[in-house]
C-alpha cells in the first residue's frame, strides 16, 4: 500500500493554504496519496497517516495556538510517525532570516514546545496591504519600516520561493 501523507494548515490570508497545495499537487504528481486538512477541521487518528505535514503562518510574533495546542494534544502520536513542520512569514523574505536555525519565529517556537519534527522549513509569505484591516496596515507598515521592506500600501508583493517549496515537497517521498 502506498504510504498516506497528511497536510495540516493554519492560515489567514491564504498564503499557507497556497503553499500547501502546492506541495499537494507536487506530491500528487508524484503519484502520493495525500490529504489536506484545515486544522479547524482535523479530526482524524493522525496515526491513519505514514507521514503529517503542518504548516502555520505567523501573525504578531506567533504561530496560531491552535496549532500549538494540536502538537502538545497529539505529541505521542507525532513522534510515532514521519513529520514536517514549516513556518509563514515575512521576515523570512530575508535569505539570512529563512532558514529553520535563523528565522527567529522557529528558532523561538522550538524552544517553546516540546517536538522535534522530522524536519523543518520555513518559507517566505505574502506582503497585500490591502487585505489588511486599518489597524493591521498599520503594524505591518511600521514592521516593514523597521525592517527595510515596502511601506507603500498598494504594495502586493509574493516573496515565497516556489522552487524551494517544490524541492520540499519532493523531499518529502522520501522521508
Ligand atoms: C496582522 C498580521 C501580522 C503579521 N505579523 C508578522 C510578524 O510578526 N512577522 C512576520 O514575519 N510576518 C508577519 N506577518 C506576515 C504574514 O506572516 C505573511 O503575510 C504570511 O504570508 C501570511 O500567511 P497566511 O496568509 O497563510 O496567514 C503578518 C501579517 C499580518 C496580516
Amino acid at each position: 500500500m502506498k504510504p498516506k501523507i497528511g497536510i495540516i494548515y493554519s492560515t489567514v490570508d491564504g498564503q499557507t493554504l497556497k503553499i500547501c497545495n502546492k506541495i499537494r499537487e507536487v506530491l500528487q504528481q508524484n503519484d502520493q496519496d495525500v490529504d489536506l486538512i484545515s486544522i479547524d477541521d482535523f479530526n482524524e487518528d493522525i496515526t491513519k497517516y505514514d507521514k503529517l505535514v503542518i504548516g502555520a503562518s505567523i501573525r504578531y510574533g506567533v504561530h496560531n495556538d491552535k496549532v500549538i495546542e494540536f502538537i502538545k494534544t497529539n505529541k505521542t502520536q507525532l513522534d510515532s510517525i514521519k513529520t514536517a513542520f514549516f513556518s509563514v512569514n515575512l521576515v523570512a523574505r530575508k535569505p539570512e532570516k529563512s532558514s529553520p536555525e535563523t528565522n527567529p519565529y522557529v528558532v523561538k517556537f522550538f524552544k517553546t514546545i516540546d517536538w522535534k519534527p522530522t524536519v523543518v522549513k520555513v518559507f517566505a509569505g505574502k506582503l497585500d496591504y490591502k487585505k489588511y484591516s486599518f489597524f493591521d496596515r498599520k503594524m505591518i507598515q511600521l514592521i516593514m519600516w523597521m525592517t527595510k521592506g515596502p511601506t507603500n500600501t498598494d504594495a502586493e508583493i509574493e516573496y515565497t520561493n516556489w522552487e524551494k517549496v517544490n524541492e520540499f515537497a519532493i523531499s518529502l517521498i522520501a522521508l
